[in-house]
């Protein structure tokens, strides 16, 4: 199995960036976490941040054939990006949206997600966390005892 894991903008400023909601570990940390809990589900992790739309867009459109799944963090763009849903419906792989923080408990333009709408589920405020979290959710969605693709 392979996942397609993407981090938006200002993600790369991860450690230094508002801490308090952020959190102190960093972009490559996270990264390294993310491949090594990958390794021990059979994942192969393939980890890619960009601050521009475009060039997410064009990660996920080529993840069509490549990858059994996505995993994003689009960053702001999650509250701005009809081009990275229209790009996540056109590829119809398994997607799971994680923010690091609860974008519900913060600022009223950070509830509304374009992203969510084509996603299979959305993880939020459990820090690094919930990377660990999307993983073993996909882990068990291609299990083939598990029946969790509704
Ligand atoms: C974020 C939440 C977004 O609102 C914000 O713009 C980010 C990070 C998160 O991980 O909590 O850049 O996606």
């Amino acid at each position: 199995m392979r996942v397609l894991l993407l981090n938006g903008p200002n993600l790369n400023m991860l450690g230094r960036r508002e801490p308090e909601i952020y959190g102190r570990q960093t972009l490559s940390e996270l990264e390294s976490l993310c491949v090594e809990h990958g390794q021990g589900l059979g994942f192969d992790v393939l980890c890619r941040q960009s601050n521009y739309e475009g060039k997410l867009v064009e990660w996920i459109q080529g993840a069509g054939d490549k990858y059994n799944a996505i995993i994003i963090n689009p960053g702001a763009y999650t509250h701005t990006s009809i081009a990275i849903l229209d790009a996540l419906l056109s590829v119809d792989l398994p997607t799971v949206e994680v923010h690091l923080s609860n974008i519900h408990r913060r600022e009223d333009f950070r509830h509304n997600s374009y992203v969510s709408k084509a996603a299979w589920g959305v993880i939020c405020g459990f820090g690094p966390q919930g990377y660990l979290m999307a993983l073993d959710a996909l882990f068990r969605r291609f299990s083939p005892t598990e029946t969790m693709e509704a």
